[in-house]
C-alpha cells in the first residue's frame, strides 16, 4: 500500500483524491491546504489539516499548489529526504526544494473541480532524481492510469505549451464563439455538435488534414465578410492573425 500526503485542496488535488481513494493499492492519509475552506469538500473521512508541522508521515507528498507557490512552499514543509513531487505541466522538477527527494507527477488533462475525468486514459507524465523514487512514481501512476511514461523537465515544458494551444487557447476561442452568438441572442448550444466533430477528427485524421475553413480554402470574400462583422469587436485582431497563421502553414 502506498501512503500519501496531498498538499493542495484545488482542482488537482480534489481529482487526485478521487481516483486515489478508488484504488485499492493507494491511500491519502491526509489533505493539507494553508485555507479551510477549500479543504470542506472533502469527505470527513479524511483528516485534513492547515498546520505544516501537523502533516503526517508518508511514503510521498504531493504538491498541488498554484505554479508560483511551489518552489517557496516546497521550501517551508517542515521535513527532510522525503519523496516531493509536484503536478505542474511547467515547473522544473529543481524548482523543489533540495531537502527532500524530488520528483513530478504531472496527469496530462484539464481539470476542474465540478467535471468528472477517466483517469484510467490520462497520461501520467513521471520524473524523479532517483531511480527508487521512479519505482515508486511508476508504480503510484499505474494505480490510476495506463499510461504512465518517463518526460524530462524539458520535455515537460513542451508538452505544457502545446497543452497550452490545444486546451487553454481552444477553450478561449470557445469563449469568443459564445461570445459573438450571445450578441444575437442565440444559444452557444448550436455550437456543441460542431466543437465534439472537431475533437473527434482528430482520432483518425492529423490537424493539418482536418484543417477546414475560409483561410484554409483562402475565400477571400467570407474573409471580409467576416472582418467587417469584427469591426467593433476586441477580437478583429486575433482573426487576422489566426487567419494569417493558417494561410501561412497551409500554403507551404
Ligand atoms: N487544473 C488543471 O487543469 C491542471 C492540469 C494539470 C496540472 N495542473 C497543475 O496542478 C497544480 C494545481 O492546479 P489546480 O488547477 O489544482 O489549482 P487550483 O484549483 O487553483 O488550486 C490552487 C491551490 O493552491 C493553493 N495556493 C494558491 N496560492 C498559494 C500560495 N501562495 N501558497 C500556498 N498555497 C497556495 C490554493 O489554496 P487556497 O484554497 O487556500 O486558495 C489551492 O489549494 C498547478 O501546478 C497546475 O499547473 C493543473
Amino acid at each position: 500500500m502506498i501512503t500519501t500526503v496531498l498538499l493542495g485542496a484545488g482542482n488537482v488535488a480534489t481529482h487526485l483524491y478521487k481516483a486515489f481513494e478508488a484504488s485499492s493499492q493507494v491511500t491519502v492519509i491526509q489533505v493539507y491546504n494553508r485555507s479551510e475552506k477549500a479543504l470542506e469538500s472533502f469527505p470527513s473521512s479524511i483528516e485534513k489539516t492547515t498546520s505544516l508541522t501537523h502533516i503526517k508521515e508518508a511514503d510521498l507528498y504531493i504538491i498541488a499548489l498554484v505554479d508560483d507557490a511551489i518552489s517557496s512552499f516546497s521550501e517551508s514543509l517542515p521535513f527532510s529526504n522525503k519523496l516531493v513531487v509536484h503536478t505542474s505541466g511547467s515547473v522544473a522538477m529543481e524548482a523543489i526544494s533540495d531537502k527532500n527527494r524530488k520528483g513530478i507527477f504531472y496527469p496530462l488533462q484539464t481539470f476542474s473541480k465540478n467535471s468528472d475525468v477517466d483517469f484510467s486514459e490520462i497520461p501520467i507524465c513521471i520524473e524523479a532524481e532517483k531511480i527508487e523514487d521512479m519505482v515508486l512514481l511508476t508504480k503510484l501512476g499505474r494505480t490510476i492510469s495506463t499510461k504512465v511514461q518517463e518526460i524530462s523537465s524539458k520535455e515537460r515544458a513542451q508538452l505544457h505549451l502545446s497543452a497550452v494551444f490545444v486546451n487553454n487557447f481552444s477553450n478561449f476561442m470557445y469563449q469568443i464563439g459564445s461570445d459573438l452568438l450571445s450578441k444575437k441572442s442565440l444559444s452557444f448550444d448550436l455550437l456543441k455538435p460542431l466543437i465534439k466533430e472537431t475533437a473527434n477528427k482528430i482520432e483518425t485524421l492529423t490537424p493539418s488534414e482536418a484543417q477546414t475553413g475560409p483561410a484554409k480554402r483562402n475565400d477571400v470574400k467570407t474573409i471580409e465578410n467576416h472582418l467587417h462583422l469584427l469591426k467593433d469587436s476586441p477580437y478583429k485582431g486575433l482573426y487576422e492573425e489566426l487567419t494569417k497563421a493558417i494561410r501561412d502553414k497551409h500554403t507551404n
